[in-house]
């Protein structure tokens, strides 16, 4: 029986060090590091992530805003938004909750963050500094992953990770970050054919697809350690709804040696590495 991998346990050790860390800055006389979230819209999923953002961040000793901005606002003036948040120095980190609005170019947005601030790691900066010099901001759910599979006390060397979804928020850093853990990557995904047979020579799966149990038993050699970044709200037949992640959770536990649970795995890690990487934005900041 897989033994869980909690996000919700390791998270919060996380949080218990950033507020320590956060502490002692302000007993120091230093300035409290500042978080701003800007969400456009009233998606109420979007809403409840940077509604527990703000939340998360306030209570490692974090100043943090909301930004609430209206769906109809033009690019332009979200643009010039951003751009304010980059100029007040009492801000250290920006995150543009996604997805925007269809009129909105995501892109041009992404672009606009300072790169200095941009604890999401996705400006295109930041890509290109993580895949080359190592030192950047690293986007948060990859990030989390690997703190989870450090948690483990596993010896990734020479590992083979198979990560299954190629986006640029999870998959392609997930990759890139395991990949300069010394591990042996593929990257799969919802076309690649055989997958199941790929997915079987896994030591580490990291599935990223967004298709509910979408892994099944027979995919997992016995002891891998699965990693579920999904998050899908499935209909029952009682007509109620459920969260499910990526993998065949109750197929599979018996079979892994660790498996994270669906919710309570990546989910809550995500914002440990947000609050991570605004106190790493600030640091740097202060030099
Ligand atoms: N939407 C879903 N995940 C993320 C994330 O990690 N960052 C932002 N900005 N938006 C998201």
């Amino acid at each position: 029986m897989a033994k869980l991998l909690s996000g919700i346990e390791v998270s919060k050790s996380i949080r218990d060090r950033l507020k320590k860390e956060v502490d002692k800055l302000i007993l120091n006389g230093q300035p409290r590091p500042k978080l701003v979230v800007i969400l456009v819209g009233e998606h109420p999923a979007s809403l409840s992530y940077v509604t527990r953002k703000k939340q998360d961040a306030e209570s490692v000793g974090f100043d943090s805003e909301l930004i609430r901005l209206p769906v109809k606002i033009s690019e332009k003036e979200l643009l010039q938004e951003v751009q304010r948040c980059n100029k007040d120095a009492t801000i250290h980190g920006i995150l543009v909750q996604l997805p925007l609005p269809d009129h909105i170019n995501k892109n041009a947005i992404i672009q606009a963050i300072e790169p200095s601030k941009d604890v999401d790691g996705f400006h295109p900066l930041n890509v290109g500094e993580f895949h080359t010099t190592g030192d950047a901001l690293v986007p948060c759910t990859p990030k989390g992953v690997l703190t989870l599979l450090k948690a483990t006390n596993t010896n990734l060397v020479g590992k083979h990770a198979v990560v299954i979804g190629r986006s640029n928020i999870v998959g392609k850093p997930a990759a890139m970050l395991l990949l300069s853990e010394h591990m042996t990557v593929t990257i799969a995904h919802s076309k690649t054919t055989n997958i199941e047979t790929i997915v079987r020579q896994a030591d580490v799966i990291v599935a990223a697809v967004g298709i509910p149990k979408f892994v099944k038993q027979d995919w997992v050699k016995p002891g891998a350690i699965v990693i579920d970044v999904g998050v899908n709200r499935i209909e029952l037949d009682s007509g109620k709804t459920k969260l499910v992640g990526d993998v065949d959770f109750d197929a599979i536990e018996p079979i892994a040696s660790w498996i994270t649970p669906v919710p309570g795995g990546v989910g809550p890690m995500t914002i440990a590495s947000l609050l991570e990487n605004t106190l790493t934005a600030y640091k740097k900041a202060q030099r």
